[in-house]
């Protein structure tokens, strides 16, 4: 266990990004109500995350992580959900058969409710209120009782998250991540032939393979069947995370149950802050992004709290530079953590430094994603580190929410189908066209990763195993 780390020791730390609620008792009711219900996920699964956490950031697999922005109660249903999945899904195999790289897949989902805001509060005709927090905290419609923060909300949250995980695992495990199901995963609307043309060579390449296996007397096995799936979000709101978190009783450590993956958001990392102090003393894996404010010094300070051990799979740095602005400041983080002997997991979060205002919509343009991707790639492998993930809000949704793609959605287009209730998110067709961009750059890195005893497929294979 932490040394002087308690599940509310966080409670007396300077927080930032905490909603005002005006009836404390009945907060402290539902924080107890939600202490006495099951969790969400086991220690295990947080402990196996972390050991492919591990994996990816010594070089042998790629990180997925993808989802909402924000989820809603508004916009709860099966294939909603089912959709973003596909998505996930189709990326995956992607990276997996082009890259020959096996991917750790985590959702932004059952659970991503809580939003950090530039200011805690919103003006309309004169009207001020509190600005919204997400629908964990309070409503999004502007009247003065939607957004008064209420406790019975996280409640609500809880209960779509468990519904949420609940077909998660169904659809991970109980075949619709079947390898042989590859076709059914595309979505109608994706409309750039392109794109789809190389998706279906693709997976027609893969059914060849699987058939070849098959033809060779191989037997089926579940990893061609199943998949692992895990959830993630940002523990902003750290009274829904306390109530869930629970001692393992197997190694007597703390996890946060509310997720297998957390992380602290760039808003919220101060090093004495109560949101580091929380996450410290959990045993999930654990994130941080890092923004272009982040000092290499500060940056250390921060590991230093939360990987003490210097554990491979404990910590997921999430770089969110802004396109231009990777090659400024990544460059020395990344030579602070290697020159300290710091193991990390690095990923890129292509999405929060490169939001734009165009035509009255929050808004940003694919391009610089891409390019904040590219970049990212560019510099691990300039300073010969491993650029070991993604970190992208998208959605199976049809939106037109970021400008451009291959289907050029334009400034003009954006209110088209603009339905995010916090960022903009990339629709299928640019998930897509991401996926083989990513499955390019992982390749040559893949192929020359370090061999270990054994043989050459040694390392591939050990992963896979397990699924
Ligand atoms: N079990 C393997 C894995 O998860 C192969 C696999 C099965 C897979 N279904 C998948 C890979 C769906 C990507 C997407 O990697
Ligand atoms: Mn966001």
């Amino acid at each position: 266990m932490k040394p002087n780390w308690t599940p509310d020791s966080w409670r007396t730390r300077p927080i930032q990004q905490q909603p005002e609620y005006p009836d404390t008792t009945h907060l402290a009711q539902v924080e107890a109500t939600l202490a006495g219900y099951p969790p969400l996920v086991f220690a295990g699964e947080a402990r196996e995350l972390r050991r492919l956490f591990a994996e990816v950031s010594q070089g042998r697999a790629f990180l997925l992580q993808g989802g909402d922005c924000a989820e809603s109660f508004a916009e709860f249903s099966s294939s909603k959900i089912g959709d973003t999945v596909k998505v996930l899904l189709q990326m995956a195999v992607i990276m997996t058969f082009a890259a020959g790289c096996p991917v750790v897949k985590v959702g932004r989902m059952a659970g991503q409710f809580a939003k950090p805001r530039s200011a805690g509060s919103e003006t309309v005709d004169g009207v001020t209120l509190p600005a919204y927090r997400g629908d964990i905290v309070n409503g999004i419609d502007f009247d003065e009782k939607s957004r008064t923060p209420d406790p019975q909300r996280l409640l609500r949250a809880y209960h779509q998250s468990t519904a949420t995980l609940n077909l998660l695992r169904a659809f991970a495990q109980g075949g619709f991540a079947d390898l042989h199901q590859l076709h059914q995963w595309n979505l109608d609307f994706i409309s750039d032939e392109t794109l789809s043309e190389k998706y279906s060579q693709l997976a027609g390449r893969i059914d060849e393979s699987l058939a070849f296996i098959r033809a060779c007397g191989l037997k089926s096995t579940p990893q061609l069947h199943k998949t692992s799936f895990f959830t993630a979000h940002e523990a902003l709101l750290l009274n829904y995370e306390q109530a869930l978190t629970r001692q393992d009783s197997l190694t007597g450590e703390w996890y946060d149950c509310s997720a297998h993956m957390l992380w602290i958001g760039d808003r919220t990392r101060q090093p004495d802050g109560a949101h580091v102090e929380f996450l410290r003393g959990v045993g999930n894996p654990i994130g941080v992004k890092v923004g272009p404010s982040m000092d290499p010094d500060e940056l250390l300070r921060l590991i230093d709290s939360l990987n003490p051990d210097n554990d491979p799979g404990r910590l997921n740095l999430i770089a969110r530079m802004g396109a231009d602005r990777v090659e400024e400041h990544l460059p020395a983080l990344i030579r602070a953590v290697r020159r300290e002997g710091r193991q990390v997991l690095w990923s890129c979060d292509p999405m929060h430094g490169n939001t734009i205002k165009a035509g009255g919509y929050k808004t940003r343009a694919f391009e610089s994603i891409l390019h904040e991707v590219r970049q990212f790639f560019a510099v691990h492998r300039a300073e010969g580190s491993h650029a070991g993930g993604i970190h992208i809000e998208m959605t199976g949704q049809n939106v037109t929410e970021c400008i451009g793609g291959s289907r050029a959605v334009t400034e003009e287009r954006l209110s088209d189908r603009y339905h995010t209730h916090c960022d903009p998110r990339l629709n299928a067709d640019q998930a897509l066209e991401l996926a083989f961009l990513i499955a390019e750059s992982i390749k040559p890195e893949h192929s020359k990763a370090p061999r270990h005893s054994g043989t050459r497929s040694g390392h591939r294979y050990r992963l896979l195993e397990v699924r």
